[in-house]
C-alpha cells in the first residue's frame, strides 16, 4: 500500500468524524455559535496578538479554532484541510457567526497545499492531533515555511510525541517493557479501532487508521531546516482531551491531567521565519 493510499483511508475516516464531531459535547458548537471561544490558554498565549493579522490554520478540522482567531481580532483566516466534510461545516459554520466573511476554507491534502493557496501569513497555526496523521515531518515543516511572510509567526501545540507510547504501554512477562506506538519510526503504524477522542462510545464505519510517529528532535529539527527560528519549546504535564479514559481529572482551565502523574503530555513550540 502506498502512502497516498493510506491518506485516502484516513480521509474517509476524517469525514466520518466530521460529521459526527459536530454533535458532541466535546466540540461544544452551540457555545461556540454564542460567542465562546475554542481556543485554549496555551493556544492563545502561544499566538499572543493576532490583532489585523493574517492567519492560516493547517489540519483545521471543521473550522472552530480557525473561526474563533477572528473572534481574537485577526483581520483574515484561512483554514485547510484534506476532509470535503470538514470543509463544508467550516464553511456552513462561518455563515452563521459575525466576522465569518474573513473567513476562507480549503479543501486540499496539507502536502498539495501550494496548489491551492499563493498567499504568505503573518502567522501559521496547527494543534493537538496533526503531526501523527502526516508521513513526512519534513516536508510538513516546509509547508509552514512555505506559507509565512517574512517575519511571520508559527505556532503549534500538539500531543507530546512520547505521550502516544505511554498510550500504548505494557510489560510483557518477560518484564520487557514494549508500546504498539514505537518513539523512534519510520514505518506507518496500523490501528483498527471504534470510537473517536470527542466520543468514546461512538460507533465509526472507517475504523482502520494509519499514523507515523515522529520524534519531538525529529519535528524541531524539520522546523530549523526549513528555515524557521525556534523561539520557544516547552513540554506539559496535561492533554487537551481525556486522553488516558478513566485515569484523568479535568482541571478548571479545560486541560486534562492524570493526579499523581508527572510526564510530559503535550508540548508546545513557537518560531518564526526570519525577516529578510
Ligand atoms: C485531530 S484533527 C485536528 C483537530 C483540531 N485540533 C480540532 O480540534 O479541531 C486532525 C485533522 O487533520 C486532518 N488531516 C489529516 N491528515 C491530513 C492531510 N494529509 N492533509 C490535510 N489534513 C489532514 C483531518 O481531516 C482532521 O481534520
Amino acid at each position: 500500500m502506498t502512502d497516498e493510499e493510506r491518506l485516502d483511508r484516513n480521509r474517509s475516516h476524517w469525514d466520518e468524524l466530521a460529521e459526527l464531531h459536530p454533535d458532541t459535547d466535546y466540540y461544544d458548537v452551540e457555545g461556540f455559535l454564542d460567542g465562546e471561544s475554542s481556543l485554549d490558554r496555551l493556544e492563545l498565549e502561544g499566538v499572543g496578538d493576532v490583532a489585523g493579522r493574517t492567519l492560516l490554520h493547517l489540519q483545521c478540522h471543521f473550522g472552530l479554532d480557525t473561526l474563533s482567531w477572528l473572534r481574537e481580532g485577526a483581520a483574515e483566516v484561512v483554514g485547510a484541510d484534506f476532509s470535503a466534510t470538514a470543509i463544508e461545516t467550516a464553511r456552513d459554520l462561518a455563515g452563521r457567526i459575525d466576522l465569518g466573511d474573513r473567513a476562507t476554507f480549503v479543501e486540499s491534502n496539507l502536502y498539495a497545499l501550494d496548489d491551492a493557496l499563493d498567499e504568505e501569513f503573518d502567522v501559521v497555526f496547527t494543534s493537538y492531533g496533526v503531526l501523527n496523521w502526516l508521513p513526512d515531518v519534513e516536508a510538513w515543516a516546509d509547508v509552514v515555511a512555505r506559507f509565512l511572510k517574512p517575519g511571520g509567526r508559527f505556532f503549534i501545540a500538539e500531543l507530546h510525541p512520547i505521550s502516544h507510547v505511554f498510550m500504548d504501554l505494557r510489560v510483557d512477562e518477560d518484564d520487557t517493557v514494549r508500546s504498539d506506538w514505537p518513539y523512534f519510526s519510520d514505518e506507518p503504524l496500523t490501528f483498527d479501532e471504534d470510537g473517536t477522542y470527542a466520543d468514546f462510545e461512538a460507533s465509526v464505519e472507517h475504523t482502520v487508521t494509519h499514523e507515523w510517529s515522529h520524534s519531538l528532535g525529529e519535528i524541531v529539527t524539520a522546523l530549523v531546516d526549513a528555515g524557521l527560528t525556534v523561539d520557544e519549546l516547552r513540554e506539559h504535564p496535561f492533554a487537551s482531551f481525556e486522553q488516558f479514559p478513566g485515569r484523568m481529572r479535568k482541571r478548571a482551565d479545560g486541560h486534562w491531567e492524570i493526579p499523581g502523574e508527572d510526564y510530559p503530555l503535550t508540548f508546545s513550540l513557537r518560531a518564526h521565519r526570519p525577516a529578510e
